[in-house]
């Protein structure tokens, strides 16, 4: 790790910790993927630099209501999570990518001692992490690239004493199959001890159309973000897939209460990815994602599940998202 000695005038991060997973994890997990019956790629390699940056333009995309109304959300509940974190809070936020979110929550904090960023696109947070470093000089910022999904010592951390608060906005924890967002869930609960806060965002349940746009936004901002996967594959792992040939298809699935995404082929294709061979019919999919959407009460019951106690749920006026305010159950 490196531990950069601040100096007034030259805001600099206070630590950087590389623990980006090995890079054959992406190799292993597309060849497993493309073997299963429904081919399938693990959503999390969408966020590679180009991929970071495309999400970022969603985000924008008039259509993806999430963003922006998280955002106001953020903004009209300052006083409440003020009030919940009190003084000197440590805040850390797994999958932080551009801290557009977390600076309203900084902003909104009383003297807040600390913010470490974490994602596992390293060079995204540690340019995120150093912008957020030069506007707050009083705090202590650093950065580490990791993948959330793997386990990690805080205590290896320079991480000063105070509350902390766990921050995880979006709907990424949708973006989990159910018992999978429920480790998660039990991961964030283990961070956490008596008195600190996990707040989280939960995307609401609502007209199919207007999720359906969500995921497929008109500017295509988001069929680029599906087809920057193909570019990786193609080129990290010498891939042979016909883009040409893939059309992306974003459905509502009311039964599972989710949005699924998929690369759906036009034709039948034969393609490599590192010298493996796969075959995709007219019309096969490769599923790349999918949205949970839940209600306040699946949402609450799925924390519950998770050893996590729901404290508070603040909800946009129009009722699109949701971000609860959870501490470790079974203690004061
Ligand atoms: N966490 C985001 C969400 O579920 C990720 C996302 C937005 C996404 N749009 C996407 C993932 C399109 C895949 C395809 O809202």
């Amino acid at each position: 790790m490196t531990v950069t000695p601040r100096s007034a005038g030259a805001p600099a991060l206070a630590f950087f910790k590389d623990l980006r997973p090995p890079a054959g994890d992406f190799r292993t997990d597309v060849l497993e993927g493309l073997a299963k019956p429904q081919k399938a790629i693990p959503p999390k390699y969408f966020y590679d630099a180009e991929g970071s940056r495309i999400f970022d333009r969603i985000t924008r995309a008039p259509e993806y209501y999430l963003t922006r109304t998280e955002l106001t959300l953020l903004d009209r509940i300052g006083p409440e999570l003020r009030a919940l974190a009190g003084s000197g809070a440590v805040v850390l936020e797994p999958g932080a990518g551009s801290g557009v979110k977390v600076r309203k929550l900084i902003d909104a904090l009383e003297a807040p001692a600390a913010y470490v960023g974490m994602d596992i696109s390293g060079d995204h947070v540690k340019a995120a992490c150093a912008d957020i470093a030069s506007d707050h000089q009083d705090m202590i910022i650093g950065a580490v690239c990791h993948d959330f999904t793997r386990p990690i010592d805080l205590d290896a951390l320079p991480l000063p004493p105070g509350r902390r608060v766990v921050f995880f906005p979006g709907s990424t924890i949708g973006n989990f199959e159910l018992i999978d967002a429920r480790a998660l869930l039990q991961t964030f609960r283990d961070w956490l001890r008596p008195g600190d806060g996990l707040l989280i965002g939960a995307d609401l349940r609502k007209d199919a159309r207007v999720l359906e746009a969500a995921y497929d936004d008109a500017d295509g901002a988001t069929a680029d973000f599906n087809f920057n996967l193909v570019r990786r594959i193609n080129t990290e792992l010498d891939g042979t897939l016909d883009p040409e040939g893939l059309r992306y298809k974003a459905f509502w699935n009311p039964y599972r209460s989710r949005m699924e995404m998929y690369l759906s082929a036009v034709r039948d294709q034969r393609f490599t990815v590192s010298g493996r061979a796969f075959q995709l019919r007219e019309h096969e999919t490769i599923h790349t994602e999918n949205s949970h959407k839940f209600t306040l009460d699946t949402f609450r019951d799925l924390s519950k599940s998770a050893g996590l106690a729901p404290k508070h749920a603040f909800t946009a006026p129009d009722g699109a998202f949701s971000i609860h305010w959870l501490e470790r159950a079974g203690e004061a």
